[in-house]
């Protein structure tokens, strides 16, 4: 046995704690908390493989120490043996229901108690190599998605002339109204979710993947598109939650699968009814694609394109606030609008003049 395990010996009765401690002697280092109180002050000041636990302990009922034990040691379970000086049933089985594993009567021979104890420590052992090696697939997994993810965005910018400034700035803007619209205490349901909340920031630089698909004619097209060549450029939308879907379905959760590409599809939906792919109106729209649009349009009329200049922020807000209930969602809209210097104080902090002209209008 591991001679490394650290044992904690819980409960009044000197002599049975003092025979333990030499029957485990060999092959673990054990020590004793004398009250319930005691242990969990030392478990909360120690790390401990195992706690062994008199049925019945002097300040607290068994229940009531098991699940202060599983409160100190959350998210781990910490394994429980229960030791009793007599062989009565209900106690055996009240015990296991607390979620002990194992119960071992005082009066068992010492090699008998050696080896349950032994089994549980082997089985706590295994149960955490095996949580290690979960641990260690569960990173290289959100290695290659963040690579992965990388490599989309900047095969994006390839495509599109747009440097990664571009990215990086709706990206924020999106993180930002995310963050404002919780504290507004707007659509608290979906956003109070930490999980949801980054599924969202992290699949904004995905949502213009789609593009990949139209031609450089289009995309590359210096000047305002034609009615047929914007109808092409539609396509980017649902072009790109296929490839999302297609391209991340094994290695994403559910939840950011979903949530990149809902974005990437329904970025150009407006709260009215008149965007596209679909056509979606209000809260048909999923949220994070509603957020997506907002940073997207209004990280367009403050940059530089071929075919216009920079809005300045005074105008851009402007669009933004009579674009309210039409293009975006009102209570978006208003976040955005309160969080202006906030997003100006960012969309400067990249450099905005910096980036590359744009060209085709999407
Ligand atoms: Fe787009």
């Amino acid at each position: 046995m591991d001679p490394h395990f650290h044992i904690l010996l819980v409960g009044d009765d000197n002599a049975n704690l003092l025979v333990l401690q030499q029957v485990l002697d060999r092959s673990c280092e054990a020590e004793f908390a004398f009250t319930a109180q005691d242990a969990v002050f030392k478990l909360a000041a120690k790390h401990y493989d195992l706690v062994i636990s008199d049925y019945t302990l002097p300040d607290l009922p068994l229940a009531e120490f098991m699940s202060s034990l599983r409160r100190i040691s959350k998210p781990r379970v910490l394994p429980v043996i229960v030791m009793s000086d007599n062989d009565d049933p209900d106690a055996e089985e009240q015990s296991f229901r607390l979620g002990a594993q194992d119960y071992i009567s005082k009066n068992s021979r010492f090699g008998v108690i050696e080896y349950r104890v032994m089994r549980v420590l082997e089985a706590e052992q295994n149960r955490a190599a095996m949580e290690r090696r979960y641990q260690d697939q569960e990173q290289k997994i959100e290695k290659i998605r963040q690579n992965i993810v990388e490599a989309f965005a900047s095969i994006i910018e390839g495509r599109d002339q747009l440097t990664g400034l571009h990215i990086q700035r709706t990206a924020s803007y999106v993180s930002m109204v995310v963050d404002g619209l919780l504290k507004k205490g707007y659509y608290v349901e979906e956003l109070q979710d930490e999980a949801k909340r980054n599924a969202i920031v992290q699949s904004a630089p995905l949502h213009d993947i789609g593009k990949i698909a139209v031609s450089d004619v289009i995309l590359l097209k210096p000047g305002r598109l034609t009615k047929d060549e914007f109808e092409i450029m539609k396509r980017h939308a649902r072009i790109g939650g296929m490839m999302i879907q297609e391209t991340l379905k094994s290695i994403e959760s559910p939840l950011i699968l979903k949530t990149a590409v809902d974005m990437a599809t329904y970025h150009h939906e407006k709260w009215n009814g008149q965007g596209y792919p679909d056509g979606l109106k209000g809260e048909q729209i999923p949220l994070c694609a509603r957020v997506m649009a907002i940073a997207d349009v209004f990280d367009a009329l403050v940059s530089k394109r071929c075919y216009k200049e920079a809005f300045s922020y005074e105008k851009s807000f402007e669009i933004i606030r009579e674009e309210s209930g039409q293009h975006f969602d009102p209570l978006i809209a208003e976040v955005f609008l309160s969080m202006k210097d906030e997003i100006i104080g960012m969309s400067e902090g990249w450099a905005l003049g910096s980036d590359e002209e744009l060209c085709a209008l999407d």
